[in-house]
């Protein structure tokens, strides 16, 4: 580890009802006319109110686009950039999960520029320029307020990535009191996601750095401390807060160490069976991470020393396997299936995910340990 770059968001606010300050916020980067990306269920709950009317109580006009949809369709993308124009909007808000975040992003870069977004998937492609660009999450799991990257679903139901660092925004706003209402699996799903991201990035074998290191050793510390609350006790705002920093700071990690193995045996389960991403992160985890456990033993370990005071005195070997057990108890104590069988996953199916998951190169090439294809099937075995 010597030479690095970093990169991450300008500005991060960080307050209980931080939302309510929008107005501000978006005056003081000399904002009118914003457009706020959001998706319907977030409308209906009254979850985008307190920001919608804390910036017309500012006097700043708000177009609402509330047509989100998960794994966001590149014609729903679309809609939204045609939109943005046609409002002549200058400046994007996304409020939501990732789906939000993510549209938020291109919608930000291709309100203002001649690129169409088929001319931007890949890395580094984008041109610019974008309009200011405001991020708010609703969930505590993915990071994308404090990422480059969004993720578009084409006509083929293909996956397709813009990477640019165009896409952090110039604002992250944690507002907790905005998750109070999620329920207690999408807050353990969105959770483990999170410190999955803070685990992958502490052992990633590419570009890992001091800065994320640092990162997502406290992201982990945070996440692990306080998940069994939220999730137990979805109202307490402090447990939500630490929760949104957290997922912050192993946004802030990955985005600059990329994630490994766990997400590339994840993908597949999201692609052949929609599960939610963190619960197919969170199915395999135990598996990788017993899988790492030879090759991993020293970072492992000083994860289990962040997490588990009573392991600062133990050796490698003892802290590493008081990590793997801390976490396989973790996600066992959380309120969804609990292995791929009870996912609804067809065991003939198993060989099929782990050909798909060798084609997630990009990420296995980030773990700190070969997978090969006999490898990966064995770990869905493992997590039948
Ligand atoms: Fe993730």
């Amino acid at each position: 580890m010597s030479a690095f770059v970093f990169e991450t968001a300008p500005k991060i606010v960080c307050e209980q009802g931080a939302a309510l300050k929008l107005g501000e916020i978006a005056r003081g980067m000399g904002l009118q006319q914003v457009f706020l990306v959001t998706d319907d269920g977030l409308v209906k709950a009254g979850v985008t109110d307190g920001a919608v009317s804390a910036l017309r109580q500012a006097g700043v006009a708000v177009h609402v686009f509330s047509e989100v949809l998960a794994d966001p369709p590149e014609a729903s993308v679309e809609s939204a950039v045609a939109r943005a124009r046609s409002v002549q909007a200058d400046g994007v808000i996304g409020l939501g999960g990732g789906s939000s975040m993510d549209t938020a992003k291109l919608v930000a870069l291709l309100a203002c520029t001649p690129q169409h977004l088929t001319e931007v998937y890949g890395v580094g492609l984008a041109r610019g320029p974008r309009l200011p660009l405001i991020q708010i999450p609703t969930t505590a799991g993915t990071g994308s307020e404090v990422t480059p990257i969004s993720i578009v679903t084409t006509p083929s139901h293909e996956k397709k990535g813009v990477v640019s660092p165009l896409l952090y925004p110039d604002v992250a706003v944690l507002d907790s009191l905005l998750t109070l209402g999620l329920p207690p699996a999408i807050t353990a799903m969105t959770g483990v996601d999170a410190m999955v991201h803070a685990i992958e990035a502490f052992t990633s074998r590419h570009k890992k750095n001091p800065v994320s290191d640092a990162l997502a050793l406290q992201a982990l510390q945070l996440l692990y401390q306080h998940i069994r609350t939220a999730v137990n006790d979805g109202r307490h705002a402090d447990a939500r807060e630490r929760m949104l920093q957290g997922s912050l700071m192993a946004g802030m990690a990955f985005a600059n160490a990329p994630v490994a193995a766990v997400h590339a045996l994840a993908y597949p389960l999201g692609g052949h069976y929609h599960l939610p991403h963190g619960l197919s992160n969170s199915l395999v985890l135990a598996a990788v991470l017993r899988f790492n456990l030879p090759t991993a033993q020293s970072a492992y370990a000083q994860l289990g020393r962040a997490i588990l005071p009573e392991l600062h005195q133990s050796d490698d070997s003892t802290a590493a396997k008081g990590f793997v057990k801390a976490m396989s108890d973790l996600v066992a104590a959380m309120p969804y299936p609990q292995s791929l069988r009870e996912a609804g996953i067809r065991q003939e199916d198993l060989p099929m995910l782990a050909r798909d998951a060798m084609n997630v190169q990009r990420l296995l090439v980030n773990n700190p340990r070969d997978v090969t294809l006999d490898d990966a099937l064995a770990i869905y075995q493992a997590s039948f």
